[in-house]
């Protein structure tokens, strides 16, 4: 029988739940579409088990807050672990989850709703998902979007896969039909590395072989959909992990206490045991664990912490402690496969900010190795990935982070990456292992530093960073600009995008992915060229935000001096100055920017300069009054 008292006051929550502790829990995702019958079929789950839907929970939420007993809050707390932890993390957007419970179990499920955006909630949706049921209807058979969903719960690491076979009904509960299909997908996945695959024929409409076995399908011996999940072993993937905690803060209340604050991502910790600080490797002991229950002998994945520890380790945000025995990775690149979501295309190049549980760093995709087609697996070259697309990349972040591999631990091995301009959730990935490649290369300190360099030259060293169209006139400018500091004895450089993509830059195009990497290149020759105590002019057309800023951060303070040489791109045609733009519009230089290719103009930079109606020397002049002002 399933539970379906409806307890409204505490003592009857307290009730309930005390019922639910002992129970397994089971996370499942469900794929397919509205047009499969998926909804249907989850309908139908619940009102056949007369679960506990999720609004009831949330009023039992209410009464208890209401009626005020701390114990049942816990518990709910615990029934709706992980989630939250996902949450927090700003990933899961669009999954909703539903709970409900039977005599034998508690379950959580994630419905990833929506065509177009599948992919990606079904990616940020069921991380932590044990089991998948992949819905078809039996009409239609295995389609691209079946082994699509198949493919991406494989990734995602799931291992068991409920074939649910719908619209028995309307195939006459054909055998021959079910046996067709099951076979095929069988065929197909027989590389994902499921270790169950369960094939049910049903009706979820008519409710044949959902919670009991339908008379209309006496050939089939297997279980109902729902004795399928009441008694599928996930043992394995339920197995306790090493114990990771990611730091999230140092909580400092008063002197004499220094507690490390976060919530347990794998394992568990008892007082007495040995931990590692995984970023610095040194190793202490949990003194004492504290939450909001007050101070618990040993506590568990999921958990809300605060441990002290017996050495007075430095340890900040970021950082996570770990199982002395089992250490996590600490690495500053690693290879991934990510999931891209944005409708902008993924860059290698170009600098994403990437969060893991604990830690946010600037990231960036350095090789793209290959795509895998998600139809046939097939791997293809590509230089980009586009919306929904999946890749195989190295990925270098700023500074080390830790991690663990994805096959090794869910929590621990994902990360997000998040588009710097809009702060919009582009990818999601998955560790395959670190890369300690740069391992060897360390900062070499040098005795004869950038003041002294300036010094010597009587000069503050600053980068001067002319943006706009081609023909707006960066390069006039640039020359008069470069002419009247020479002849005031200062010592300068001018990079000029023509001139370099002759040389250095000889090698790239003007795809975006170029654009970007010519931008960088540029960014970190006039940052070695501030080392030498240089004022260096830059004359790009840098048409992206995202690459001016990454130019901004890579310089000191005051350093970067962002000059957008506005011209409208109407005078830019008339001037003309290569014929350039003539060519661009009759079709002959595709990607030329302002035709084919995007400028986006600087939002806060720090000149503005109208060229229309003025002479070129005289906005040379205008820069140089700046450059003093500022000394
Ligand atoms: S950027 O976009 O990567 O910053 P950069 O400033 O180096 O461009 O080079 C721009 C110059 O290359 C232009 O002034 C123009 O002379 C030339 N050019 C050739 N093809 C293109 C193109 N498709 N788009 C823009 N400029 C181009």
């Amino acid at each position: 029988m399933a539970s379906s008292e409806e307890p409204t006051a505490a003592a009857g929550v307290a009730d309930y739940l005390r019922q639910q502790e002992n129970k397994s829990i089971l996370r499942f995702l469900t794929c397919g579409s509205v047009d499969d019958g998926k909804s249907t079929l989850i309908g139908r789950l619940l009102y056949d088990t007369r679960l506990i839907f999720e609004d009831q929970l949330a009023a039992l939420e209410r009464d208890s807050a209401k009626h005020g007993t701390n114990g049942s809050e816990i518990d709910f707390a615990l029934l709706v672990d992980g989630l939250e932890a996902e949450r927090e993390q700003g990933i899961t957007i669009d999954v909703a989850y539903r709970f409900f419970a039977t005599d034998k179990r508690k379950f959580i499920v994630a419905d990833a709703p929506g065509h177009e955006e599948y992919t990606r909630n079904m990616a940020t949706g069921a991380s932590t998902a044990e089991l998948a049921i992949v819905l078809l209807d039996a009409r239609q058979g295995i389609r691209p979007q079946t082994k699509r969903h198949s493919f991406i719960a494989s990734l995602l690491g799931i291992r068991h896969i409920i074939l649910a076979v719908n619209k028995m009904d309307l195939v006459d509960f054909d055998q021959e039909v079910f046996r067709r299909i099951a076979g095929e997908y069988a065929e197909f996945a027989r590389d994902l590395g499921f270790v169950t695959i369960q094939p049910i024929p049903l009706s979820a409409r008519h409710g044949d072989n959902v919670t009991t076995k339908s008379a209309r399908t006496t050939w089939y011996e297997g279980p109902t959909l729902l004795d399928e999940l009441e008694t599928v072993s996930v043992d394995w993937e339920t197995l306790e992990k090493p114990f990771r905690l990611p730091v999230q803060y140092v909580s400092r209340p008063s002197a004499d206490f220094r507690g490390l604050a976060g919530q347990i991502a794998s394992g568990s910790i008892a007082a007495g045991d040995r931990v590692r600080v995984a970023k610095s490797g040194q190793i202490t002991r949990i003194k004492q664990i504290v939450t909001a229950d007050g101070v618990l002998e040993r506590a568990r994945e999921g958990q809300a912490v605060t441990v002290v520890l017996e050495d007075d380790v430095d340890v900040a945000r970021g950082n996570m402690l770990v199982s002395a025995d089992s250490p996590a990775h600490v690495a500053d690149q690693f290879q991934a496969h990510l999931i891209w979501f944005d409708t902008k295309a993924l860059i290698p190049g170009r600098n994403y900010i990437l969060r893991t549980e604990c830690d946010s760093v600037t990231a960036t995709v350095t090789a793209l190795k290959h795509s895998i087609d998600i139809n046939n697996f097939a791997r293809k070259a590509v230089r980009s990935l586009e919306r929904n697309e999946l890749g195989v990349c190295n990925v270098s972040v700023q500074a080390p982070i830790v991690f663990d591999a994805y096959k090794d631990n869910r929590n621990t091995g994902n990360f997000i990456l998040i588009d710097r301009m809009s702060n919009a959730t582009v990818g999601a990935g998955f560790i395959d292992f670190p890369l300690y490649r740069a391992q060897n290369i360390q900062w070499q300190a040098l005795d004869v530093s950038k003041q002294s360099r300036s010094a010597l030259m009587n000069q503050r060293p600053a980068v001067l960073w002319l943006t706009g169209l081609s023909g707006s006139g960066k390069s006039t400018i640039a020359n008069n600009l470069e002419k009247l500091l020479h002849a005031h004895g200062r010592h300068t450089i001018l990079l000029d995008g023509d001139n370099v993509r002759h040389g250095l830059n000889r090698d790239l195009g003007f795809t975006d992915a170029d654009r970007v990497e010519n931008i960088r290149r540029i960014a970190e020759v006039a940052k070695l060229m501030t080392e030498a105590g240089l004022i260096v002019i830059v004359s790009f057309i840098s048409p992206f935000r995202s690459e001016r800023q990454f130019a901004r951060e890579l310089l000191g303070k005051d350093e970067f001096i962002e000059v957008f040489v506005d011209t409208p791109i109407e005078e830019c045609i008339r001037r003309d100055p290569k014929g350039l733009y003539k060519r661009a519009m009759t079709g002959a230089i595709r990607n030329f920017t302002g035709i084919g290719s995007p400028y986006e103009p600087p939002e806060n930079p720090e000149l503005h300069l109208r060229t229309v109606g003025t002479d070129p020397a005289e906005l040379a002049v205008l820069i140089q009054h700046y450059l003093e002002r500022k000394g």
